[in-house]
């Protein structure tokens, strides 16, 4: 056994014990028979590993490990394959059962490359924008909202944890609209264009993620020449006719540079001749969940209520990663495994890049979009072990990313493409927390964290349940609680 003191701390594995001069032809014919880890599998990311087996005499044997699969079938005796069979034969290469690979951290890959460890646990530590002597705003609200282009209803999940009432929704889709009336027992209206303004109550706050295809950067950007760029308008008119409170709306972050920004200039001044002071801020879902997501979130405060400038909160980085969400073993891999022709295609796909495209455990995902699972080239898949192909994220996974809870209806092919165009609805509850503070308690000086524990239980309800019991308080000057999630 070549086991040094810095070999140690390691699970041992199976491995073939090759002289130098052979690491090569051997890394082939491994790489022929599928003995070893792909980039795309658990094990394989940071390339193809050899391990010296002495940190003191270059020209010792080499290691090269071996996925657990190959392993046990080589102690099971000899291969069938007559090249390796022959060299194992002629004891040039020798197979080890128990070999105890180096530690993680340095080791190289065959290409060189530092193999990647997981991130140390992310606990995000007090809030910067927590400003002591503030009080801290109890979060929960009594106010109405409405939810226009309502989708399967991320708006709502995310309001009514702050203590928003629904009065009003609409949704064309009829398939979003069923799974929206099955979560929440009610139906929402249809087409908004055919719902009259007097038609619409009362409300204090107006949601909506208008259709974002006329801006998105991964189309041609017609901006509001497109007819579903348009359906802006009919927040305006929306606006114009009930004036609530305030009104938030979220969008792609293409918005911003559509026509060289002169899309959102158009928007901002229709918000403004509505009566409304309007601000905007980018916002990654990943500080809350495990998903790299960047939308735009445009706040809109009515300007006759004369407060002061609204300020976007401070949403802390709970540093959530995919195996946060994974279903693991639980996950009907076969039915999400992807075929040889969906991988051949993807890793064909120009936007794939390597290891990196894949969702791996330690890391947040990317954006679920709205045709995932349907556009390979825009599909973001989780690795499996060896020697099976990556598989796609379960429904269930893609509502954890988008902060949805447990509860909530998460089957069929077409979640998929609701989940991709909905709102991350913890985002929603801490946005709402500070923008309903805002119209109650500005004028009293201003509270900390509004909306953000809420938010936090948002993010809880859409865990695990191993996970949500980690909702952990810790103090803060005047003992109220904030929370953390701890990924460990
Ligand atoms: C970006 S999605 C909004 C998703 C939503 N925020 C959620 O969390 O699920 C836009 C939605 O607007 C709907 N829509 C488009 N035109 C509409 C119309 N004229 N009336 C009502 N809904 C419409 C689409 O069917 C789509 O579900």
């Amino acid at each position: 056994m070549m086991e040094s003191p810095e070999h140690s701390g390691r699970a041992a594995c199976g491995a073939l014990i090759v002289p130098p001069s052979q690491v090569q032809h051997i890394l082939a014919i491994c790489d022929r028979l599928r003995l070893i880890a792909l980039p795309y599998q658990h094990g394989g990311r940071g390339g193809r590993e050899v391990c010296f087996t002495s940190s003191s005499d270059s020209k010792a044997a080499r290691a090269i490990p071996l996925h657990a699969i190959a392993a046990s079938a080589l102690a099971l005796g000899p291969p069938e394959d007559p090249e390796l069979a022959a060299l194992l034969a002629s004891g040039e290469v020798r197979f080890e059962a128990q070999y105890h690979p180096p530690p993680a951290r340095g080791r190289r890959s065959e290409a060189g490359q530092i193999a990647q460890s997981g991130d140390d646990s992310n606990c995000s530590s007090c809030p910067e924008a927590y400003i002591p002597g503030r009080v801290r705003c109890p979060g929960n609200f009594d106010f109405r909202f409405i939810e226009l282009f309502a989708g399967i209803g991320g708006f709502r999940l995310g309001l009514e944890a702050v203590g928003g009432h629904c009065v009003f929704a609409s949704e064309m889709d009829k398939g979003a609209a069923s799974l929206y009336e099955e979560h929440f027992g009610e139906k929402p209206f249809g087409d908004i264009t055919a719902v009259a303004s007097h038609d619409i109550p009362e409300h204090d706050l107006l949601t909506a993620g208008f259709p974002c295809q006329p801006f998105s950067t991964l189309g041609e950007q017609p901006g509001f020449t497109d007819t579903k760029g348009t359906l802006f308008r009919e927040i305006v008119r929306v606006l114009k006719a009930l004036q609530p409170r305030a009104c938030l709306l979220e969008n792609v972050v293409g918005l911003l540079t559509c026509d060289g920004g002169a899309v959102y200039e158009a928007i901002v001044t229709e918000l403004e001749g509505c009566g409304y002071t309007i601000s905007h801020r980018v916002i990654n879902s990943r500080t809350l969940t495990p998903q790299n997501r960047k939308r735009v979130y445009i706040v809109g405060i009515r300007q006759d209520l004369l407060l002061p400038p609204f300020s976007f909160p401070y949403i802390p980085d709970l540093g959530r990663r995919c195996g946060d969400i994974l279903e693991g073993a639980c996950a009907n891999a076969a039915n999400y495994t992807l075929s040889e022709a969906q991988w051949e295609k993807m890793r064909a796909a120009p936007t794939f890049r390597g290891w990196r495209s894949l969702a791996w455990a330690d890391r947040p995902a990317a954006a679920i979009v709205s045709h995932y699972r349907r556009d390979l080239g825009n599909t973001q898949v989780v690795p499996r072990d060896p020697p099976h192909n990556p598989r796609f994220f379960t429904q269930r996974e893609c509502a954890r990313l988008q902060g949805f809870p447990e509860s909530f209806p998460a089957e069929g092919f077409d979640f998929y493409h609701f989940i991709g165009n909905a709102v991350t609805a913890p985002v929603v509850a801490v946005l709402a927390g500070a923008i309903l503070c805002h119209l109650e308690h500005e004028q009293q000086g201003g509270c900390n964290c509004p909306g953000l524990a809420e938010g936090l239980q948002t993010v809880c309800k859409a865990s695990p349940a191993h996970l949500s019991d980690r909702l952990i308080n810790f103090p803060d000057g005047s003992q109220e609680s904030l929370g953390c999630i701890v990924s460990s």
